[in-house]
């Protein structure tokens, strides 16, 4: 069966798939629209299928995700490849989507920016649902480890986010990197921490819209070949930069400067992208900084927190090394007090840390303000 994948109304290019299966690629119509990940060879007007099957695989809800055994069971025998198929491929951090061709539907009519999304799997995976759903939901293809759900709240697009054991502090950490960012005048995604159930949750806007979309840093350094003299850490800027994102070395020296304070261990080059806009292609700059909660120690026992030196990412292992790429030009005055006191807060605000361990965040704080 041929289909076309489409950025938004822009018919990209189509294919054969059977049972999911790409077989090849058959016409190309607005190479440029493509997905950045996806490659095309402009002398030879090829799109190179196996880059495209990547792209499309990694648009899913990954293997590593919690209690994926218990959606894998609810989701009416489907793969997760599958199942980020299975309501047009689409998702809310992009404008792409796949429809058979002679099928008639528009963008209009199916994308979740504009229209309402089917909150039963988000339920279901907060644990408030056992039934069967339906899969007219943006998170068939979200990605990330941790528990999530995109949800409606009125006509905001809210990311709902859980935490992991044994600390549960991702939420907590997420809203305490949104505040220390906030007082360095670094662009952060607002978190807030919202309670549902017995459980605590991170939550944040959308902040990409139906006539924008996020590539991940990612889509870039997969593709390109980095040439052995240069840094990575150069060679990211300078591909940013050819491409149009001229706050790419800013955006991301203040990024890990944050990072460097609340000692992240996951900034993978998932983990942080920027902006284009769907219609015009024109790139709109470095994405607020999303996603810093595998941080502050999350889940490292109180007594070894004092001594911890945790690796980082994606540049370099070492915390200390990484800060050398930056430290330099990052000219802003770090208030330790200000930083101490929100992470005390924040962190107070956990009801399962008080019960169990209400000296941890104090442990945190000290740790982190005497590492700066
Ligand atoms: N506020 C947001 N707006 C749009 N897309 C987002 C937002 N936050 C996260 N995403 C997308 O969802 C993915 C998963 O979210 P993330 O916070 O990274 O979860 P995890 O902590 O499980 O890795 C991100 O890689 C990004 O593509
Ligand atoms: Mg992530």
């Amino acid at each position: 069966m041929e289909y076309v994948i489409y950025n938004k109304n822009t018919p990209v290019f189509s294919f054969e798939m059977i049972h999911n299966k790409i077989v090849k690629i058959i016409d190309i119509y607005n190479p440029e629209y493509r997905p950045v990940q996806v490659k095309y060879n402009n002398k030879k007007n090829i799109i190179e299928k196996s880059s495209f099957e990547h792209f499309l695989k990694g648009r899913r809800i990954p293997d590593t995700r919690q209690d994926k055994d218990i959606l894998l069971e609810n989701i009416q025998g489907k793969s997760l490849y599958e199942l980020s198929l299975a309501y047009f491929g689409l998702s809310l951090s992009d404008q792409y989507w796949i429809k058979e061709k002679n099928d008639s539907v528009e963008w209009k009519d199916i994308n979740f920016f504009q229209n309402n999304f089917s909150q039963d799997m988000g339920l279901f995976i907060f644990g408030k649902s056992d039934s069967s759903f339906s899969l007219k939901t943006p998170n068939n293809t979200s990605d990330g480890w941790l528990k999530k759900a995109w949800i409606l709240d009125e006509d905001k697009r809210i990311l709902v986010k859980g935490s992991s054991k044994p600390f549960y502090q991702e939420a907590f950490n997420e809203k305490i990197a949104y505040e220390i960012s906030k007082i360095l005048g670094i662009n952060h995604i607002k978190y807030e921490i919202k309670n549902m159930g017995e459980m605590t949750y991170s939550v944040c806007e959308n902040f990409i819209d139906e006539n924008t979309e996020l590539i991940p840093v990612n889509a870039i350094v997969q593709n390109a070949q980095k040439p052995n003299h240069i840094s990575m850490y150069d060679f990211v800027i300078e591909e940013l930069e050819k491409l149009g994102v001229n706050n790419a070395k800013n955006g991301i020296d203040e990024m890990l400067f944050l990072d460097y304070i609340i000692f992240n261990e996951d900034r993978h080059f998932n983990n942080f992208g920027f902006i284009r806009d769907v219609e015009t292609l024109e790139v709109k700059g470095m994405a607020p900084i999303y996603d810093s909660g595998t941080s502050l120690f999350y889940n490292t026992l109180d007594t070894a927190i004092k001594s911890a030196n945790p690796n980082v990412k994606p540049f370099y292992t070492d915390r200390k090394k990484q800060f050398e790429l930056i430290k330099d030009r990052i000219n802003k005055k770090i208030d330790t007090d200000k930083i101490r006191k929100i992470i005390v807060d924040v962190l107070s605000q956990s009801a399962y840390l008080e019960e169990f361990t209400p000296e941890r965040k104090i442990i945190i704080a000290d740790k982190v303000v005497s590492s700066v």
